[in-house]
């Protein structure tokens, strides 16, 4: 196994799309404005995966609205179109975790100024909603709705690439490792961007007994229950040996610093600011967001160093890119 960080040779370099970094963070920034925290981990994410050609046929497991990868590919939405346009259940989110982007509402039509330069074949997902949504991307050759804690609906050396960056999200993930790797051509890739455990202590959880329960449930939202396979790196890379898995690099993308920063960030005033935003007219919106991804694209730019870390005592990275082989 090599460490991309240690061996920057080490991969194959993805030669299409050559975004700059900083473009690539204004079109995430557009899109998810109201979470800016989301869109500097994203174009983290992004950054990491433009090491490598997505292989055709290519499946996105775990796609969701496939927002992400269509902006990965290249393309572009107008600056008018966010995804804080087809929400519900606002009122359910602090309380009760409520997904308040699984919602399509009526005529959800996401505006497109360029084309990304490649489509990937299937894109699945367990939510029909996140479906509705990626299929009006046009980018998806096809769709399809599916539990991961379900053997896969595909024949075995389906795809030459395998991309999931919600692997963690699965609770049968024995189960599931072994279906990606039976999936994967001879010779393919399977992507993995997993986030690791050490996510944990990048919160403010230690200091519970001066800032209080209630404090720290507001700035979580049950995110951590989402997600229950997260695992140390070692329990990972055994998970991936015993599922016939081989590693061909691994690169750590998300450090402490990232973590503890996203860790903040406007996850609680989310809904509160989609409703205010909703209160706008269409020109002040416009104004108020244009002036605002402005203003986080400079705030956000030294955050999309992959290496970027003020905590030097923290060296566990947040999240990992794996490129797998059978
Ligand atoms: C954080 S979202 C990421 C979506 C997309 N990959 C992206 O980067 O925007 C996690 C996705 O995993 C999906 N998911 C979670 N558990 C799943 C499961 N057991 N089977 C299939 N999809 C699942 C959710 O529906 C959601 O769309």
């Amino acid at each position: 196994m090599r460490d991309a960080l240690t061996n920057p040779s080490a991969g194959s370099v993805r030669t299409a799309d050559p975004t700059s970094r900083a473009e690539m963070l204004r079109r995430f920034v557009h899109v998810y404005w109201l979470r800016p925290e989301n869109a500097f981990w994203m174009t983290l994410r992004s950054q990491a995966l433009s090491r490598f050609e997505l292989g055709s046929p290519s499946i996105d497991v775990s796609c969701g609205d496939g927002i992400f990868t269509f902006l990965h590919c290249g393309g572009q939405f107008s600056p008018d179109f966010d995804v804080f346009q087809s929400v519900a259940d606002l009122e359910k989110v602090r309380d009760h975790h409520a997904d308040m982007f699984d919602a399509v509402c009526d005529g959800y039509a996401p505006k497109m100024i360029a084309a990304p330069s490649c489509r990937v074949d299937v894109g699945a997902d367990m939510k029909r909603s996140m479906l509705m949504k990626a299929g009006k991307l046009n980018f998806y050759g096809e769709l399809v709705e599916h539990d991961n804690n379900q053997p896969l609906p595909f024949e075995d050396d389906s795809f030459e690439t395998v991309y999931c960056n919600s692997a963690y999200w699965v609770e049968c993930i024995d189960g599931f490792l072994p279906e990606l790797s039976r999936i994967v051509r001879p010779g393919g890739r399977v992507v993995l961007q997993v986030k690791l455990d050490a996510m944990r202590g990048y919160t403010l959880s230690q200091y519970e007994s001066t800032l209080g329960k209630r404090f720290l449930d507001i700035i979580g939202r049950g995110r951590l229950d989402c997600w229950p396979s997260l695992c140390d790196r070692g329990t990972s890379e055994k998970r991936f040996a015993k599922a016939g898995l081989s590693i061909v690099e691994a690169t750590p993308f998300v450090t402490a610093t990232h973590s503890h920063i996203w860790d903040i960030g406007l996850r609680p005033i989310a809904p509160l600011l989609v409703k205010m935003t909703d209160a706008l007219s269409p020109e002040t919106r416009a104004s108020i967001k244009s002036e605002w991804v402005d203003l986080f694209c400079e705030l956000l730019e030294p955050m999309c160093d992959p290496d970027l870390n003020l905590l030097s005592n923290l060296s566990e990275p947040a999240e990992i890119q794996y490129v797998l082989s059978c």
